[in-house]
């Protein structure tokens, strides 16, 4: 498992099988026969789904015109605050136009159905989604997506321009943070690792209590 940053990732999608896939969404959405085409995608997260996305749809023939919307609803942490912000507007005029809305993970919907009505308000002939991920079941409402990459574990993922308090989005492939053990259980681990070599308790090696609570980390109250 690749580490990165001190914390080891599991890889849950790997860049390869990612590519292959957007090519796939790329002829579907040439397919779909889209009209004066807008693609709106939505940062910060979708950026990477985003650039291999419009390549990929160059490479079927599509050159539709490209902006940018930035909202936010995570703030830093992992959990939706449930509100979506708007942080940063579109340019173009989308009245009448085609809109495909691109980002990187589908959960509540939230994120997606603020931008979708917004460009529904603005008079968009047509508002289509594309995400590169869907966690099942966990709509707030009832959402209809045009274009799903993968359905995605109930996790919190990153990389592919995910990320978890703004680190792990240039990652290749997307994948989950494997949890640290706590301290003392590493400890604990070391401890039986070490026991298992000399073939004997390091107790009975000779160590007191209070030496082996020391190796595990402890630190007397008197100590520094
Ligand atoms: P929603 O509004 O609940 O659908 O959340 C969608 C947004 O939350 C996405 O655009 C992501 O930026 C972020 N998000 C949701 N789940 C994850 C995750 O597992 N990892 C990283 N970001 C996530
Ligand atoms: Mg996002």
């Amino acid at each position: 498992m690749p580490k990165v940053r001190g914390r080891t990732i599991r890889v849950l999608f790997d860049a390869e099988t990612i590519a292959a896939r957007n090519l796939e969404m790329a002829a579907e959405i040439a397919a779909a026969g889209y009209r004066d085409l807008l693609v709106v995608s939505i940062l910060k997260g979708s950026f990477v789904f985003a650039a291999d996305l419009l390549r990929a749809l160059h490479d079927v023939g599509l050159s539709p015109e490209v902006e940018f919307i930035q909202l936010s609803s995570y703030a830093a942490g992992k959990v939706s605050s449930g509100k979506v912000k708007l942080v940063r507007d579109v340019e173009s005029d989308v009245a009448g136009r085609d809109v495909l809305l691109i980002d990187d993970i589908l959960e509540s919907g939230r994120t997606i159905a603020f931008a979708r009505d917004l460009m529904e308000k603005r008079g968009a002939r047509k508002v289509a989604i594309a995400v590169l991920l869907e966690k099942p079941g966990k709509l707030a409402q009832p959402l209809a997506t045009d274009h799903v990459g993968f359905v995605c574990p109930d996790l919190f993922v990153v990389g592919y321009g995910m990320d978890a308090a703004h680190a792990f989005r240039g990652l290749p492939f997307v994948g989950v943070v494997v949890e640290r053990r706590p301290r003392i259980a590493r400890a604990a681990a070391r401890g039986s690792r070490a026991r298992r070599r000399d073939g004997r308790s390091r107790r009975g090696a000779g160590g007191s209590r209070r030496e082996s609570r020391a190796r595990a980390g402890y630190r007397s109250r008197r100590e520094p």
